[in-house]
């Protein structure tokens, strides 16, 4: 298995350019089967769940031509009914919309119960809580969800939890459905936001995306035509964190502000500068950071997938940290790893105290989830000595060239194969033992 090793302590600076966002682009793959023309998408983020569920659709029959890196046509018109590949499905938890587009597309779906990264329990009784208002019938038997409709009718749905899923591919299933739906209590993430416009350019009729109702208008048929995704929020906050880690000074290119600003206010709260410009935020980080609260929640709240990379951040910065997670039950499994570089950090059910130390210290670490792998690189940007990470795979389902993007910025990181891994390592460990004199 590959490894990314990190030799840290350098000050990260200069521009990194941010992605079209994962999550935006794993629902609308899937969401392009319900339309009969060709969509072409642009901004597209190079990550393995993108180009997996691309997989997935061409297993359906779809054409897929990738025009240029980030962007592609899919054309749907021809795609049949299947049941897609449980090796593919089950390693992403974004199959889910499978689900809903197919209901939309066929009326009748069997889809694997999603994978992904794993936070404990991750129900989906909302989605098909929301597929059975429209008058589907939904059941979850020997590991597949199975759904059928003679048709789909539009329909009220009360979220009992803020679901950015549920939301989604309740839209989904919704677009083509005869009649009108209401999602109330939805989610509001940008990426929600982002898949309505999808569809609203394909010729889809959804209004309310990002407040809590949304009004979804039942259309015939989608002809389809261009979109570009937003950019990747979380990726953004990710390089904004490291920056501000590691007492760096960087420019974080093609990003949303607004879509940053629980980030951007806990940064500036904690003694960073964050300046922000129509479509980028330049942060500069202090070797006097000091520690904040911080309650993770539905958007416009801070966001959970930015929650461990901050704990990373305060693990070194002056003072104790309270973090309560209220999205995920179990979202602390990497603060181990983190505590094995020397974090001192304790958790007690949803929450986690932090006491700030002064420095952390490389050491083996195992990459546990996606966003874990994002904390342990910051980490391991501001220890000492070297941090080789294994079970990198995480990492390369949802950050675009990660190691490239750092490294450009000046960090020491390197990918390494899983032969050369040991050998590599030691010649970077004489390399600091020799810079240390
Ligand atoms: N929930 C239910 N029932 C449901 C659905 C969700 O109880 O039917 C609960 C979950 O257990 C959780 C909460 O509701 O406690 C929120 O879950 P949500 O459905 O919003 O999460 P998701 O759609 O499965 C997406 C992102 C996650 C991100 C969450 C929260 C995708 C593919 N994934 O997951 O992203 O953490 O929203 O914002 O969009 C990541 O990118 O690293 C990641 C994990």
């Amino acid at each position: 298995m590959e490894k990314l090793a990190i030799i840290g302590g350098k000050r990260l600076g200069g521009e990194v350019e941010i992605s079209g966002a994962k999550n935006a682009a794993v629902a609308i793959i899937p969401a392009s089967l319900l339309v009969s023309g060709i969509c072409r998408v642009d901004n597209l983020p190079d990550i393995k769940d993108v180009n997996l569920m691309l997989e997935v659709l061409e297993d359906f029959g779809a054409r897929i031509n990738r025009t240029s890196p980030g962007s592609v046509e899919i054309d749907a018109s021809n795609v049949r009914c299947a049941i897609p590949p449980y090796d593919k499905v089950s390693r992403m938890r974004a199959s889910y919309y499978l689900l809903g587009a197919l209901i939309g597309r066929f009326y009748q779906a069997e889809v694997p119960m999603p994978g992904g990264c794993n936070f404990g329990a991750r129900p989906i009784d909302q989605h098909l809580k929301g597929l059975r208002a429209l008058s589907v019938s939904a059941e979850v038997s020997h590991g597949m969800v199975k759904a059928y409709a003679e048709r789909t009718i539009g329909a009220s749905v009360y979220l009992d939890v803020v679901s950015v899923g549920a939301t989604i591919n309740i839209m989904l299933a919704a677009t083509l459905a005869e009649g009108t739906t209401h999602i109330e209590n939805a989610a509001k993430e940008p990426h929600v936001v982002d898949v309505a416009n999808f569809l609203n350019s394909m010729g889809a009729n959804i209004k309310g995306a990002g407040t809590d109702i949304i009004r979804i208008v039942g259309v015939p048929r989608m002809e389809g035509g261009s979109y570009s995704i937003i950019p990747d929020q979380i990726e953004a906050g990710t390089f904004m964190i490291a920056a501000a880690a590691t007492d760096g000074n960087v420019l974080v290119k093609n990003v949303i502000p607004k879509h940053l600003e629980p980030v951007s206010a806990k940064l500036v709260e904690i003694g960073a500068s964050v300046d922000e410009f129509d479509d980028s935020i330049r942060v500069k980080g202090s070797r006097e950071l000091k520690g904040t609260n911080i309650k993770t929640q539905p958007y416009p709240g801070f966001p959970t997938d930015l929650q461990p990379q901050m704990v990373a951040l305060l693990s070194v910065s002056k003072g104790v940290s309270m973090i309560t997670e209220s999205v995920w039950d179990n979202r602390f499994q990497y603060i181990d790893e983190i505590k094995k570089m020397g974090a001192n950090i304790k958790t007690d059910g949803h929450s986690a105290v932090i006491q700030g130390v002064s420095h952390l210290t490389g050491a083996p670490v195992k990459v546990t989830d996606l966003r874990a792998g994002a904390a342990l690189a910051v980490a391991g940007l501001v220890a000492k000595g070297v941090t080789e990470m294994c079970d990198i795979q995480h990492i390369d389902r949802g950050y675009s060239h990660f190691e490239d993007k750092l490294r450009a910025l000046g960090a020491q990181i390197t990918r390494l194969g899983e032969h050369e891994g040991e050998f590599k390592i030691i010649q970077n460990r004489k390399k600091i033992v020799t810079s240390a004199g």
